[in-house]
């Protein structure tokens, strides 16, 4: 499976991924996960909202126990971040049938689409849109940085978006919801366990600061004729950094666009992209406050205008108690630990029983292309997820 997947949306000079939702790389993951999916006799489906499902049983019925990640990433992504639940959930059906086990519920693989969000913004499109938590006209406003519309997007690669929206019947027949996902830090790396199983996501957010200023010659304006935005941009940068590390929360600016994006020119427009998260949303909430009020107090010193829209949020996530000490019990006493990166089992964590299952990552390095995970790792991550679906779906 590795073998055919990992050639898709590489970049041969650093090998870093750059698979956005509907364009040829995600379209090439998507057959890759049809041929997965057929090539096993499991039923293939494609829902309304773009998610990819691969049945054993009837995709119908209740009470279904899925399995699955997102195969798109971030830009100069890693390899493991989503495709190694995708992988470890086809490799541990196989692992069943080798046990011989059978389900005696539903049971499903499946590929939620845009989990990044690099491409139109906000994370999680594809679970989002299923449990209502994007409604169908937020996501028909979503453009890319090319202006071209979700539901443009969509079109082009095939798929019909006039009936994205809310599928609540869908989760209603989902009985246990399991993510198997690379660990993104080292705290599992430090315990010396190979598996852990999630306790809670940190609630986290994106931010879009606008800071509009005035185009001028970089040559002939004097500086203190100048309303420079980058002045207020890299001021605000710097703020974000001190306000994440006084409150124990983090901040990061890792996406700015610049217009006119000239050498010799004063910037009319700065954007920069914030993502901040914080281990309880009132922390989150008066860090964002601060870093925005720093920000347009700058903007007010520079004649620059500063806007602030909140592109996306997603709030804390506990996962159910149950279905976590199920799983921790299955495996024996391996670790239970927080993170805080966001997964579609957060989502979808208010509307089915959901839980998530990490492999140690040794370099703790993600979104970026030194993520790692070594082979008996992963091949204990398929052994744990086995078990996992093999207690919940075979007894
Ligand atoms: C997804 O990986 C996120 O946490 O941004
Ligand atoms: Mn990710
Ligand atoms: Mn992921």
């Amino acid at each position: 499976m590795w073998r055919d997947l990992l050639p898709i949306g590489r970049h041969e000079a650093t090998g870093g991924y750059r698979r956005f939702a509907w364009t040829a790389a995600d379209t090439d993951c998507r057959a890759w996960f049809r041929a997965q999916a057929e090539s096993r006799g499991l039923a293939y489906e494609l829902d309304r909202n773009g998610n990819q499902w691969a049945w054993w049983g009837d995709p119908a019925g209740a009470d279904a126990v899925v399995t699955g990640s997102h195969l798109d990433s971030v830009p100069e992504g890693g390899a493991f971040d989503g495709p190694l639940g995708v992988v470890s959930s086809f490799a541990a059906v196989d692992e069943l049938l080798a046990r011989g086990a059978r389900p005696n519920r539903p049971l499903a693989v499946v590929n939620f689409g845009d989990e990044e969000g690099a491409r139109f913004g906000v994370a999680c499109v594809g679970s989002r849109l299923t449990a209502g938590r994007l409604t169908a006209e937020g996501a028909h406003a979503l453009r890319d940085a090319d202006g071209v519309s979700l539901a443009q997007a969509m079109e082009r690669a095939g798929h019909d978006p006039a009936a994205i929206g809310p599928d609540h019947e869908r989760l209603a027949r989902i009985g246990a919801f399991v993510e198997l996902h690379v660990e993104q830090g080292r705290a599992l790396d430090r315990t010396g366990h190979p598996i852990g199983v999630a306790s809670a996501i940190w609630p986290h957010g994106r931010w879009r600061f606008d800071f509009r200023g005035e185009a001028n010659h970089a040559g002939t304006t004097r500086l203190e004729d100048r309303r420079d935005p980058m002045l207020t941009y890299a001021n605000t940068v710097l703020a974000a950094r001190k306000k994440a590390r006084l409150a124990g929360a983090l901040a990061t600016f890792g996406k700015v666009s610049v217009e006119p994006n000239g050498v010799n020119a004063i910037a009319s427009l700065v954007r920069g992209w914030l993502d901040s998260r914080a281990a309880d949303e009132e922390t989150l909430a008066s860090v964002v406050a601060e870093i925005e009020r720093t920000a347009v107090e700058r903007g007010q010193r520079d004649g620059v205008e500063v806007t602030v829209t909140r592109e996306s949020f997603t709030p804390v996530v506990e996962f159910a108690h149950g279905l976590r000490d199920e799983l921790a019990a299955l495996l024996g006493g391996v670790p239970v630990l927080p993170t805080g990166a966001g997964h579609d089992a957060g989502i979808l964590s208010d509307a089915v029983p959901t839980a998530m299952l990490f492999v140690r990552n040794p370099t703790g390095v993600s979104h970026s292309p030194a993520e790692a995970a070594t082979e008996d790792d992963c091949l204990a991550g398929v052994t744990a997820l086995a078990d996992v679906l093999e207690g919940l779906a075979c007894r």
